[in-house]
């Protein structure tokens, strides 16, 4: 035989560039515990349902089981001339079981194969980046509830605008990993369907028991059309939306903790076990991981845009073009999962500088809303009427080249007469946030009850 694969039919072998664009072995290789599971699920079904010989079928995952731990050890040598992960496998399987190993492909394809190794995959996938998302909520969690009352500026523009405590910002980002994490549970949810048995696309004539495959390998059921059971890659193009999402909010924290990090700044603190030096620069400390964690989302945006891309116009049902779904989505979500666990490891490694977010808090009359409030509440002012007097107090002050509380009482009177020494006390920081009381506002009280419901939240799992 001079064809490796297709003997009966080919009498040359393939040209070495034939070869190379058309192997995957080099990257579905990783999938080889999935594609043992799902041929040991489909040979114990051929045999409940009479197609091959019991003696076979055990045989079949005996041998596939061997192969697996060869696999697993390092031991089986793949062979690019076999293509992918599938025909390696059983290549493998015929050197050590003989004959039986021919009767494993009866009613099914490489199409429904590689579908359903696909879906196995990504169900792991997810489960996998589903912890380490939980365990980065974990972390920002117990962060915020140390620190519920360490105020800090809150930006808009990146501009200060209003004082809020370093824990509601850490609780911002919990809540953002929720829904990431919701949208990858909805991906594995639609995703956890066989296509186990929808053979090469129409189905197969031989008595096939595709509950019983579907049951075996977890899915909650088989899909119910065969050309869509093969040619369908939706659920890969979804859980790397979901990825994509995911890295975009971890961008945004990196960012942060980026500028957070700077001589500018110095909101926070991240050690020697975070940061790296200059080669030059004997005085720097620079928060790579967190820019690396920020870069992220260029591939994984970029993967799920690739997807996209050969999935658009393509004609049902399988064509090989589907094959390049595989190294963008395993690298990245290979990439997701590395900046979630440097991610996980910064906001442990993190220390806010108090003094210096105090200082910065009460800096850009962040408390000018306050003093607006208090006007409205106090003397009974309109709040357009209340702002315009503010704004003539920031304006005084600026003028001073001091803050809203180093005005004096007469200054403030000069402004609106009615104002007295009360309005002090709502000027500063902590009694600003102490205010924002309101559901989902920033005040210690919120942060500290937030906090712990969340962590109640994610120890039960
Ligand atoms: N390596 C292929 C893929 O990743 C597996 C399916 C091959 N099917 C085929 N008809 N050539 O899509």
């Amino acid at each position: 035989m001079s064809n490796k694969m297709w003997g009966g039919r080919f009498a040359a072998s393939p040209d070495a560039i034939m070869e190379e664009i058309n192997a995957s072995i080099g990257f579905d290789q990783r999938l080889a515990a999935q594609d043992i599971a799902g041929s040991k699920a489909h040979a114990a079904m051929l045999a409940k349902q009479g197609i091959v010989s019991k003696s076979d079928a055990a045989e079949m995952r005996r041998g596939l089981d061997l192969v697996l731990k060869e696999i697993a050890a390092g031991r089986l040598a793949f062979s690019r001339a076999l293509e992918d992960i599938h025909m390696n496998v059983e290549s493998r399987l015929r050197e050590l079981i003989g004959e039986p190993a021919g009767r494993l492909h009866t009613a099914r394809s490489r199409n429904d194969q590689i579908a359903t190794d696909m879906r196995l995959h990504l169900r792991e996938t997810v489960d996998h980046l589903d912890g380490q998302l939980a365990a980065l909520q974990k972390a920002l969690a117990e962060k915020a509830l140390e620190h519920a009352a360490t105020v800090m500026p809150g930006f808009t523009h990146l501009q200060a605008a209003q004082p809020v405590t370093f824990g509601h910002h850490c609780l911002a980002y919990v809540e953002m990993l929720g829904r990431d994490r919701g949208r990858f549970a909805d991906a594995r949810r639609r995703l956890n369907e066989s296509p186990l048995g929808a053979a090469a696309l129409a189905g197969t004539p031989y008595p096939i028991d595709r509950d019983m495959t579907a049951k075996e390998l977890g899915f909650d059921r088989p899909m119910r059309n065969s050309l869509d059971a093969v040619s369908a890659r939706d659920f890969v193009a979804e859980v790397l939306a979901a990825a994509a999402i995911c890295a975009t909010h971890l961008s945004r924290l990196a960012e942060e903790i980026v500028l957070w990090c700077t001589a500018q700044f110095q909101f926070v603190t991240l050690t020697d076990k975070f940061t790296t030096g200059s080669s030059i620069m004997p005085q720097k400390r620079n928060p790579d991981a967190a820019e690396l964690v920020r870069a992220k989302p260029g591939r994984i945006i970029g993967a799920l845009t690739a997807l996209l891309v050969v999935l658009k116009g393509l004609p049902l049902a399988y064509s090989k073009d589907m094959q390049e779904d595989k190294e963008p989505a395993f690298d990245a979500l290979d990439n997701l999962s590395l900046a979630l666990a440097a991610m996980t490891g910064m906001v442990h490694d993190m220390r806010p500088n108090a003094d210096v977010l105090r200082k910065a808090a009460a800096k850009g009359y962040t408390t000018a809303t306050d003093l607006a409030d208090w006007l409205v509440r106090e003397l009974g002012l309109p709040f357009r009427e209340a702002h315009h007097v503010t704004g003539r107090l920031v304006s005084l002050a600026e003028g001073k080249g001091g803050d809203l509380s180093e005005l004096t009482l007469a200054e403030m009177q000069a402004v609106h007469r009615k104002i007295t020494a009360g309005v002090f006390k709502v000027l500063t920081v902590d009694a600003s946030v102490a205010a924002r009381k309101s559901f989902g506002g920033t005040a210690p009280a919120n942060v500290r009850r937030e906090a712990r419901r969340w962590l109640k939240l994610l120890d039960r799992g």
